[in-house]
This record gives C-alpha cells, structure tokens and sequence, in this order.
C-alpha cells in the first residue's frame, strides 16, 4: 500500500543538510509541524529575514562555530529566528495572545530547536508582541535581529543622546540602517560610512555626513567620535579607535566577511583587548524580550524609524535569500514571504 503524509500535520521547511554553497545544502521538505509546549506559541508565518548567524551556519563559518553547531551539518536543521505571522494555536499558560492575533518576533536566545524558514514555528510567548497594523508582515520580520542590536548598541552600550557624534561602519546594511536612524531619534550626529551606490539612501536614512569606502578610508579623517559602531571591521582596530573622543566608546560589531577557521574573531578579540586610556570597547549582547521589542515597535509604528529591505524572496527561494546575503552587500534587508 502506498504511503502518503497527512499534509494537515506538516509544513513546508527549508531543510539544511550539510555546510556549504545555500544552492547545495537547502532543499524544500515537508516535515512534522512543531507544537507549542507550555509558554509556547504556533506562529502560522507569513515572513522572516535573513541574519548573519542565518548565512553563517549555512557556510558553516567561521569553521570553529561548528563545534557548537555541529560537525558535519547543523543539529538544528531549519534557520531563522527572526518572524512575523499570525498565532494558530497557544500552548498551556499563555495568557495574552489568541489564534489569529497577528505578532512579531524572535526565537534568539530561546533555546528553541525550531526555526523560521517554514511555514509554521513555535515561540515563547515572552518573544512575541503584537505587530502594528501599518506595519507589512516582511517589515515587521525584517527588523527584529538587527533592530534590537542597533538599539541595544545605540541605547545602551553606547549611550547615544545630544550632543554624542556618533560613526556607523556599514551604515548601509540590516544593523547599519537601523542604528544610523537610531542613533538621530536619540538625538546625536550622525556619520555613515558605506558604497558608492547607497550614499543617498544612508542620507535619507537621516546621516549627517556620509563617507563613502570606496573613496576615502574613514580611520583617516580627523574627526572624533563618542561612539563607534563598526559593523564590518575591515579596518584594523586599533586604526579605527584612533578616532574616538576622550571617554569614547568602541563597538565592534562583525565576525568579517572573509570565512575560514575564525573569520573575523581574532580582530574582534584584538578590538576588546585593546587599552586607549579613558575610552572603552564593548560588544552588544541584545536580549529578545517585550520591553526591548515593544521599544521597537514604537519606533516603527511612530515612523521615526523605518526598515529598508532590498529584495523579497518566496520561501521556496531561501537558498537565494542566502546567497544574496552572502554576498555582503544587500541595502539594508533580505526578507522572506512565507
Ligand atoms: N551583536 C549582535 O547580536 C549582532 C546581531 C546581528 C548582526 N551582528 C553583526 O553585525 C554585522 C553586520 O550585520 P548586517 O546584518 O548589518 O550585515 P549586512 O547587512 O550584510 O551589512 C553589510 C554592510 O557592510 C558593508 N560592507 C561590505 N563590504 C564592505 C567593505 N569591503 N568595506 C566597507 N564596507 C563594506 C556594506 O556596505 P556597502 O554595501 O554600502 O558597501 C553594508 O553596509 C555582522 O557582521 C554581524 O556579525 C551582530
């Protein structure tokens, strides 16, 4: 007798089978939809987006990440943590959202082993606030991870606020848009460091100046900075915190670009070991919860703060959403309708 899956009890996922080229190692499954366990929620998504540990356990780099996520192929093997959809069912003791309610969110941190490239994913209630209605599914999913680093960083490592200049390296990126429009809702004067082509879209974003990479190396403007937000360390640390004012604040924020065994961790390393007198280097640790997501969603909902996205891909497409962030240029977000 020929067997056939009840489709009513799985999903379409976005399965990783080994590290590598996303082409080779994500295919299209259907597998058993995940349930929601006490605290938890079944999101029925309608979008996520693409993020750095997304790209990089895909490439399966830096090389020495894979001792934490496994050897041969991830142990977790759908992506994705960031997520906007609507609540199809709710486990034990949750207590605010119902089925049907449209929400925003995060697996970060969670523990949890599902993930967001599918159709369905379970959440902790604590990581879901309601989305805002003028918001579109794909925004809402595209701002979460780098939404709340750029607060975090801007809000808290670095304390930006009137009267703080304030440098972004890779102002063009998913993190860079949103701390340059961070950083002037806070009140400082902002620096945007990126290509050619987005000059005028970092402008837009509301930067007071804007240096573009490909003519000008920005470790050699005469400039000082309270705080730096290096999102790409292609420049040396310690030429880049040559720029900081006396009690500045270094944060680099990058694990680089380039692969390999560490990637860009020694220079991350190097940057927090490094001692500039009364100045300080610090690394952004952002935590998803409602206190943080629901700041953000003010800023989204209030229009102060908006999120760019380059291009949309269908979920059967994710492996191209990966590649494209790969290649280490999208303007600001790679998002997936689900
Ligand atoms: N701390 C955390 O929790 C956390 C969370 C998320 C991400 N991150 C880190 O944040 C970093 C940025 O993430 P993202 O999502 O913003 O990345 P992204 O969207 O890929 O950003 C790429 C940026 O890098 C710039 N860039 C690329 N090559 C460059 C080069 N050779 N010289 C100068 N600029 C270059 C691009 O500028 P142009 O295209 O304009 O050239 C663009 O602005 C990642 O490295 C990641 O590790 C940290």
């Amino acid at each position: 007798m020929k067997m056939t899956k009840d489709r009513t009890a799985t999903m379409l996922a976005i399965v990783q089978d080994g590290y590598g080229a996303p082409e080779r190692v994500l295919r299209s499954d259907h597998i058993d939809r995940p349930q929601a366990g006490t605290g938890e929620v079944l999101v029925r998504l309608r979008a996520t987006s693409v993020n750095t540990p997304d790209w990089g356990t895909v490439a399966g780099v830096p090389y020495v990440l894979r001792l934490g996520t496994g050897l041969r192929r991830p142990a977790r093997p759908i992506r994705g943590s960031d997520l906007a959809g609507v609540v199809e069912a709710v486990g034990p003791d949750v207590n605010d959202l119902r089925p049907g309610d449209e929400v925003l969110g995060s697996l970060w941190g969670s523990g949890s082993r599902a993930g967001t490239f599918a159709e369905y994913t379970v959440a902790p209630e604590r990581q879901l606030v309601t989305k805002p209605t003028g918001l579109s599914f794909e925004e809402a999913a595209a701002s979460v991870m780098t939404g709340l680093t750029a607060l975090t960083a801007m809000r808290e490592v670095g304390g930006a606020g009137p009267g703080k200049r304030v440098l972004v390296n890779g102002a063009s990126g998913g993190v860079g848009t949103m701390a340059v429009q961070i950083a002037k809702t806070l009140g400082a004067e902002v620096t945007g460091v990126c290509g050619t082509g987005n000059v005028e879209l970092v402008r837009s974003l509301g930067a007071d100046h804007v240096i573009d990479h490909t003519k000008q190396d920005f470790t050699q403007i005469q400039r000082r900075y309270d705080i730096i937000l290096d999102n790409v360390l292609n420049r040396p640390p310690s030429a880049t915190a040559r720029l900081l004012a006396p009690h500045g604040v270094f944060i680099p924020n990058s694990i680089g670009n380039t692969g390999g065994l560490l990637a860009g961790l020694p220079r991350t390393l190097r940057a927090t070991l490094m001692r500039k007198g009364t100045t300080k280097v610090k690394l952004v640790k952002f935590a998803v919860n409602r206190e943080n997501l629901d700041a953000l969603v003010h800023l989204l909902e209030s229009g102060q703060v908006r999120v760019v996205i380059d291009t949309t891909y269908p979920l059967d497409q994710a492996a191209s959403a990966v590649a494209h962030m790969l290649g280490h240029h999208a303007r600001g977000k790679v998002a997936i309708s689900v």
